[in-house]
């Protein structure tokens, strides 16, 4: 007998997939889809929908994508991998739509969906662009969808856009290069991590809709698991889930707090780990320990630095946090590389925040300028950056392609 049997249920209740026949419709959840339904309802223009990851975004899209109501109304572009350049953007809409362009040239493109969406909203049809994990859009495609969104009659906007991310998609829209599109999202929803009784009801909820079945998870061990899950969905499926197998396994047809724990242990998940030790130990304790490492790891970085001529290259390359650590060639060439300087090659270069087109611009540069190289770095898709000094002292990442390296004196 397998553990659904056991449980009398139809099908694993925690599935990690955002399918909307579990939608549970927690506050949060629930206001961001009646907002999603209320843009495309009334015709607003933009919508912007934030939430941590696993909070339930996708499950949400795919909730809307699944109402009636817009099923045979609406037209719908839907960009799941978002990292493309302007005009790769522009195409990919236009086949979702199955808009037909005889040329690729942009003025004619546009013209062509401005008349499919002029014929679309004669017949009461919504065109709808919705983006998820749109904190990848390059800043220029966003700029773009600003551009897409003056699409409209005297009376009203023949476009919706929504634009479904992570938190760092609102924060990224609060820099200057943004801010005019920030300024156009008339709704905006954030999810948020479901409360200790939303967990609870959660729980139930998603195994009324498996089956039912036979099993029960005590109310204790649900506080249990919002403590450790923190509310967030995708957390709270994984836990339960491995708890109802550690029940099964000790053909218990109650969960309890003994098996959440014994789940916790085996959820190859990072941030259960860090929770788990927080539960196992008293805070202070933690808070404690922490203090000491971080201590003890600027004494050594210290010593480091005493001893170490090429520390200081080695420190830059560690800030690039959210890249692929550089490999031992790269470091090496950074060590060497720090005499040489980048020419400005094009007319006017843009410096960035970070290694990284989506990284917010933090600077211009002329042509032939001349600026001090103190680091680089290569994407995993080969396309080269060098961290430079710029005439006012800031420092920025610049394209390889928009220099030319010279020796420094
Ligand atoms: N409101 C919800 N109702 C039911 N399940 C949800 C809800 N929110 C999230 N989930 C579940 O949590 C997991 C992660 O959700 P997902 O939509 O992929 O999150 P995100 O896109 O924000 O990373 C999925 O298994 C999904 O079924
Ligand atoms: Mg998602």
């Amino acid at each position: 007998m397998d553990y659904l049997e056991f449980f009398d249920l139809k099908e694993d209740p925690f599935r990690l997939t955002p399918d909307p026949y579990y939608f549970y419709p927690s506050e949060s959840h629930n206001e961001a889809l009646s907002s999603f339904n209320y843009i495309v309802e009334q015709k607003e223009g933009f919508f912007m929908c934030v939430g941590d990851l696993g909070t339930g975004k996708t499950t949400l899209l795919n909730t809307f994508l699944n109402t009636e109501k817009w099923k045979d109304r609406a037209g719908i572009a839907l960009v799941l991998t978002p990292r493309l350049s302007p005009e790769e953007f522009l195409l990919t809409i236009l086949e979702d739509l199955n808009v037909k362009v005889k040329n690729t040239n942009k003025n004619e493109i546009i013209k062509a969906f401005r008349d499919f969406l002029i014929e679309n909203s004669m017949i009461g049809r919504r065109i709808i662009i919705i983006v998820d994990e749109a904190q990848n859009l390059p800043n220029e495609t966003l700029e773009e969808l600003r551009l897409l969104s003056n699409l409209e009659t005297e009376k009203e906007k023949l476009l919706q856009i929504v634009l479904i991310g992570q938190p760092e998609l609102r924060d990224r829209l609060l820099s200057d290069s943004l801010k005019q599109l920030n300024q156009r999202i008339t709704v905006r929803a954030t999810l948020r991590p479901l409360t200790i009784n939303e967990t609870s009801d959660y729980i139930n909820y998603r195994l009324v809709k498996a089956g039912k079945g036979t099993v029960i998870f005590e109310e204790k061990t649900k506080k249990l698991i919002h403590k450790l899950s923190k509310g967030i969905p995708r957390l709270i499926n994984l836990v339960s889930s491995r708890a109802m197998m550690a029940a099964y396994l000790d053909m218990s047809r109650y969960v309890r707090k003994r098996h959440v724990m014994y789940a916790v242990k085996h959820v190859s998940d990072s941030f259960i780990k860090t929770t788990r030790r927080i539960v196992t130990f008293p805070r202070i304790i933690v808070y404690s320990l922490m203090v000491c490492l971080i201590v003890a790891a600027l004494i050594v970085m210290n010593r480091m630095k005493e001893h170490d001529p090429a520390s200081l290259s080695n420190k830059r390359q560690a800030s690039i946090v959210e890249r692929r650590a550089p490999d031992a060639e790269n470091t090496t060439y950074n060590a060497q590389r720090t005499t040489h300087n980048a020419v400005v090659a094009v007319d006017a270069a843009n410096v960035r925040a970070k290694p990284s087109l989506n990284s917010e611009t933090i600077g211009s540069v002329s042509k032939e300028t001349v600026l001090e190289i103190i680091d680089e770095f290569t994407e995993t898709t080969g396309k080269k950056w060098y961290k430079v000094k710029m005439p006012d002292g800031k420092e920025g990442w610049i394209a390889d392609k928009t220099v030319k390296i010279a020796n420094g004196s």
